[in-house]
């Protein structure tokens, strides 16, 4: 089989998460499944292919969601020529998803920020799926303002849940007198007394700046390099790890990442550019 074949997938549904940032469900013709924090490549006719990493549930094969955040051409072509009916192609999943079985039995802190939320969406999913294996689950995420922080409906509910904690924090709340959350970046919420450090993980997603001070966060509370878990991002454009454009180091983020713990990038310079 051609590796750069898509599958044909129908938009069903268009969700505007934020300003920037809008969620799209797609039926594919045929099941998709994937394993949460593995990226697909997603195909626009006329315009390209870029990679995204599903937001949904993994174990819904028969349906997808990619959040997407609208910076550039195939981006922005999505949020203003894409509609309901619409056909694109997606062919994946490709490269490392987060490792639920070493997870198992453990305290896993999960911090995210911006469309980094993303990818942590269909984390969560999985989390709350066998929630029973897991010692806890406190997640930390930070938008840059209050009317930024997308899915919301989940959120309302994780706030509520049980089953595991969320904190939020937003860089500025300057036209939202009604924010009584914290106002700071997301590493100013990260401190907490109660968590097991040595015996736990660390789970970080979002833009590079984010991910470089959450990463040197995580070290000064204690985790070690390779308890610390990264969803890389890199240039990408075969996404099978032939093309070359994508290394740090050795690896090949499409095919070695795109989750990588930090003991495998902490000699790289260029690991959060
Ligand atoms: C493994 C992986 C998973 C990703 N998951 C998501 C996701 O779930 N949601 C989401 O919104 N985005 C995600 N991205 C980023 C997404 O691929 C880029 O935003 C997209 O390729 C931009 O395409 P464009 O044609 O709209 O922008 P372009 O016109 O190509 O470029 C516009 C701007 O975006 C930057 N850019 C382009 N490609 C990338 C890239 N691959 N990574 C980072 N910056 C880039 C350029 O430097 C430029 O500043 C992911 C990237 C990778 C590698
Ligand atoms: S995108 Fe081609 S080698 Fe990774």
């Amino acid at each position: 089989m051609n590796p750069y074949q898509p599958i044909p997938a129908e938009v069903v549904e268009i969700i505007a998460e934020s300003p920037t940032i809008t969620t799209y469900r797609f039926i594919p013709e045929q099941p998709i499944p994937f394993l949460t924090g593995q990226f697909v490549e997603l195909t626009v006719p006329g315009v390209g292919e870029a990679p995204f990493t599903p937001s949904s549930d993994p174990a819904v094969a028969d349906q997808m969601e990619i959040s997407i955040m609208h910076v550039g051409k195939l981006t922005q072509h999505l949020r203003d020529k894409t509609e309901v009916g619409d056909m694109v192609g997606i062919r994946g999943p490709y490269g490392q998803g987060y490792p639920l079985d070493e997870f198992a039995g453990r305290e896993i802190l999960i911090v995210g920020g911006g469309v980094g939320l993303a990818p942590l969406r269909s984390l969560i999913y999985a989390l709350l799926g066998e929630i029973e294996r897991f010692k806890a689950v406190k997640i930390k995420f930070g938008a840059r303002t209050p009317g930024d922080i997308i899915y919301k409906a989940e959120v309302e509910d994780w706030l509520n849940s049980d089953e595991l904690e969320l904190e939020l924090t937003v860089d500025s709340d300057e036209d939202y007198p009604d924010w009584e959350g914290n106002v700071g970046v997301v590493t100013t919420i990260m401190d907490d007394p109660d968590l097991e450090i040595d015996s736990g993980v660390a789970v970080a997603c979002g833009p590079p700046i984010m991910m470089k001070f959450a990463t040197q966060k995580f070290l000064s509370m204690g985790y070690s390099p390779e308890q610390i878990y990264l969803s890389m991002e890199k240039n990408m454009s075969c996404g099978i790890g032939k093309c070359g454009h994508c290394g740090i180091g050795p690896y090949y983020v499409c095919k070695d990442g795109p989750v990588m713990t930090y003991d495998m990038l902490e000699k790289y310079s260029e690991v959060f550019e």
